[in-house]
């Protein structure tokens, strides 16, 4: 029985998956080339710098280290323009329910993501009260699926890890709940997130995570 739970923020709480990538895309443009649909996957969940190595990489372009900060805060002032009209509305299904059943069952909650946009879009969506701590990409530099981000969201909350569910659409970060010791919950596609002790389609289908042996309940 896990007593915190331990939230991705981008494709988890938010739809803003759509908005990097579509942000990314223009880099390529510009860069004469095309980035193809799979590659979404890929940028997922990887912080800001390394998403524009793997853009670069896919395009086979090579850039001095001044044009890789132009690009990606090119990049992530398209992003940043598509998010800030964000509002509750935009919370994927089942988001705010799922946090606050768990908050009323006295279970610790926290957010574990590697956008340096995430308290932007927390404070959009209205949903900072909800989480007992915010670990974000200004605050940990090593990136999922490094576990710093959620050890550090376990940490604060003052629970162990292995009494932690992380929820996570991308395979970084799955691979980072488990490098951490914590239970991984995919969001999407189990052909997609095989390293996920179990997948569901969306923060909706919560209730299904007993029938794999996954419970919450408040800390002791
Ligand atoms: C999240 C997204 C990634 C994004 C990263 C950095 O993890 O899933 O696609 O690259 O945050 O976001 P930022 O807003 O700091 O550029
Ligand atoms: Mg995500």
């Amino acid at each position: 029985t896990a007593h915190a739970a331990l939230f991705d923020l981008d494709g988890v709480i938010v739809d803003t998956a759509v908005h990097h990538f579509a942000a990314w895309r223009e880099t390529a443009a510009e860069l004469g080339f095309a980035l193809a649909d799979q590659d979404e996957e890929l940028l997922k969940g990887v912080g800001r710098m390394d998403a524009l190595r793997i853009v670069l990489g896919i395009g086979g372009v090579e850039v001095d280290d001044a044009t890789a900060e132009r690009l990606a805060a090119e990049k992530n002032a398209r992003y940043v323009e598509a998010i800030a009209s964000i509002t509750p509305a935009d919370m994927l299904p089942g988001a705010l329910d799922c946090l606050e059943a768990l908050r009323a069952q006295g279970v610790r909650t926290a957010l574990g993501s590697a956008s340096r946009n995430a308290p932007m879009i927390l404070d959009g969506l209205g949903i900072r009260d909800l989480f007992d701590a915010v670990i974000d990409g200004s605050v940990v530099t090593e990136a999922k699926p490094h576990p710093r981000v959620f050890l550090a969201g376990a940490e604060a909350l003052g629970v162990a890890p292995a009494d932690c569910v992380v929820f996570e659409d991308a395979i970084a970060g799955v691979r980072a709940a488990k490098a951490g010791g914590m239970l991984a919950v995919g969001i999407g596609d189990p052909a997609v997130l095989t390293e996920a002790d179990a997948v569901i389609p969306g923060l909706h289908a919560v209730d299904a995570l007993a029938s794999h042996g996954i419970t919450f309940a408040g800390a002791p």
